[in-house]
């Protein structure tokens, strides 16, 4: 049996879905950086070690005895591909959207409103464009193109009498898509830097306030999402197709 610290972040979170709340507070990665050991993970981002041990330790205690900590992310791994395809698109594509819109438009006017004061915003409001931009055709490219192929697969197998071969293997499809979750991460990781992890300045407005809560929100939205594609549908999918081609 692995020790806390060989064990992977990813299987961290499979085991224990609330320790995301905690991984984001403390700004280590479980999404597309997730793969490797606590251990690694802790000595690469050059944290306290016992420090963070501790904490965790005493989170998974508390998860224990707290049942509401049981998060609804142990059932999606046993959800259908399809179910679970659809309740990315509704929970987590729905939210992005609606986010990259208001947050176009928020970005946008405290750069103008406050560029000078803030100089940072004007580098925010730049690299969010180009973060919309490519989020939005990477939502589009899973829902028009990814998703179709891996729904597809799941069909095949159901159909007994006539089961084809899918024309991509799963790893083809999902190469392009890994990589643009990685530059979203980054992408993220820089807007947190310039914000310096989202903390306000004194004189902020509404608008201020309003579009760097909104920002958080997005980037955690992001971080389950990106782990729930990448640590739950990828490899469910990836079975599907090896049971579709033995
Ligand atoms: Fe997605
Ligand atoms: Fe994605």
């Amino acid at each position: 049996m692995k020790t806390l610290t060989e064990k992977t972040i990813n299987s961290l979170v499979d085991e224990t879905p609330s320790l995301i709340e905690y991984f984001e507070k403390r700004g280590i990665d479980y999404c597309c950086g997730g793969d490797i050991s606590l251990q690694k993970a802790l000595q690469l981002g050059q944290f306290d070690e016992h420090l963070i041990i501790r904490e965790i330790e005493q989170w998974l205690s508390n998860s224990k005895t707290n049942k509401s900590d049981q998060s609804s992310l142990i059932d999606l791994e046993y959800l259908a591909l399809s179910s679970l395809i659809q309740y990315i698109k509704d929970k987590h594509h729905v939210f992005t959207r609606e986010a990259l819109q208001k947050l176009g438009v928020l970005v946008e006017k405290i750069a103008i409103v406050h560029g000078n004061d803030h100089p940072e915003l004007v580098e925010l409001n730049e690299l969010f464009k180009v973060l919309k931009g490519e989020l939005s055709a990477h939502l589009q490219k899973e829902e028009l193109f990814v998703f179709p192929s891996l729904l597809y697969m799941e069909e095949q197998l159901k159909n007994e009498a006539e089961p084809a071969s899918p024309k991509r293997s799963v790893s083809t499809l999902w190469e392009p898509i890994e990589q643009e979750h990685v530059a979203a991460g980054q992408a993220l990781e820089q807007i947190k830097k310039l914000t310096n992890n989202f903390s306000l300045p004194e004189d902020a407005c509404s608008s201020y306030i309003q579009t760097y809560t909104l920002l958080e929100q997005l980037t955690k939205d992001i971080h389950v999402h990106v782990h729930l594609e990448e640590h739950i549908l990828m490899p469910k999918a990836e079975k599907l197709y090896q049971q579709l081609i033995n």
